[in-house]
């Protein structure tokens, strides 16, 4: 029976170069979507599903991300001095367990298959999930958030699992895209797996989305540190020759992704996240639907 996932990483050492100049000294991460950061989301999706542990890979100039999930003692002391009851409760609510967020420096961006393995020694032999923030879930309305579902799911498989959605077919040179087997309930069984294929390369539009879990075999696989498309070392790879070694999964959750790695993504969880909250949802969509486009 697989166990529980009680650790997550992070991958947050990318440069974010689609948003300078917003980027230039600050980390892509911390990006607000309304009034928090892409990060906080992950984070708060991975907590939801069950993850006591929170591993950043991180960079060069992202120490802000550190202090976002840190105390600001003078911050905390002055809303209280202040009797700014709900901000000071917002900003202690977002704090996880002393000791359960740690820090790992990928020291050169050699790829998401190696920011994972810089994390190695944290993980041990266990299972792990890893989220990409730039890949913004918002779930639907009374149901669990992305990594949840798959925590669910992967329960009655084990093995290896990734989130998957359909894209346009012109989009495959974007994403890992899935060769995909029998499908039962949300889960797709993944027969092959490649990494931004050219679109008449592509086995299909099925392609993973920044949610995984993975099987301490895949560490293993990704130790050959053999490098991929565009040079890097792909997490997509290591996944793909673990076919047949372990169970693997295609996810088809049922929230709504947004690639806030783009400019339009961003614009759009934007808008989709402040219609889906209760204390801004009636003003906002009130100016929405005002404006002349
Ligand atoms: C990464 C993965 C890719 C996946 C994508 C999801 O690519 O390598 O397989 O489909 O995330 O967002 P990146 O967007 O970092 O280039």
């Amino acid at each position: 029976m697989p166990q529980a996932i009680k650790k997550a990483i992070f991958p947050v050492g990318g440069l974010g170069t689609r948003f300078l100049p917003a980027t230039k000294s600050m980390p892509k991460e911390m990006l607000p979507i309304v009034d928090k950061p892409l990060i906080q989301y992950a984070v708060e999706e991975a907590a939801e599903a069950g993850v006591e542990e929170f591993i950043f890979v991180t960079g060069r100039g992202k120490s802000a991300i550190e202090d976002h999930f840190d105390h600001s003692t003078e911050l905390e002391d002055t809303l209280a001095a202040r009797g700014k009851d709900s901000a000071l409760d917002v900003v202690r609510a977002m704090m996880r367990e002393p000791g359960s967020v740690a820090y790992i420096r990928q020291q050169e961006p050699a790829g998401l298959g190696h920011a994972v393995w810089c994390a190695r020694h944290l993980i041990g032999d266990q299972p792990v999930a890893v989220l990409l923030a730039d890949d913004l879930i918002l779930p639907q309305k009374g149901k669990p958030g992305c990594l949840a579902e798959m925590v669910t799911a992967w329960q009655e498989t084990g093995g290896n699992m990734v989130a998957a959605m359909e894209v346009a077919p012109d989009q495959t040179s974007s994403y890992g895209i899935i060769t995909p087997g029998k499908t039962k309930g949300i889960l797709t069984e993944v027969n092959e797996l490649v990494e931004k294929p050219q679109p008449k390369d592509a086995p299909s539009n099925l392609a993973v989305v920044g949610r995984y879990i993975i099987e301490p075999g895949v560490f293993t696989e990704l130790a050959q540190q053999n490098r991929g498309a565009g040079g890097e070392i792909q997490l997509t790879d290591s996944l793909a020759k673990r076919i047949g070694q372990a169970p693997f999964h295609g996810a088809l959750f049922s929230g709504e992704r947004f690639d806030c790695g783009s400019k339009l993504g961003f614009l759009q969880a934007n808008i989709q996240f402040a219609l889906s909250r209760d204390d801004l949802a009636s003003d906002f969509s009130t100016w929405l639907k005002a404006q002349t486009f």
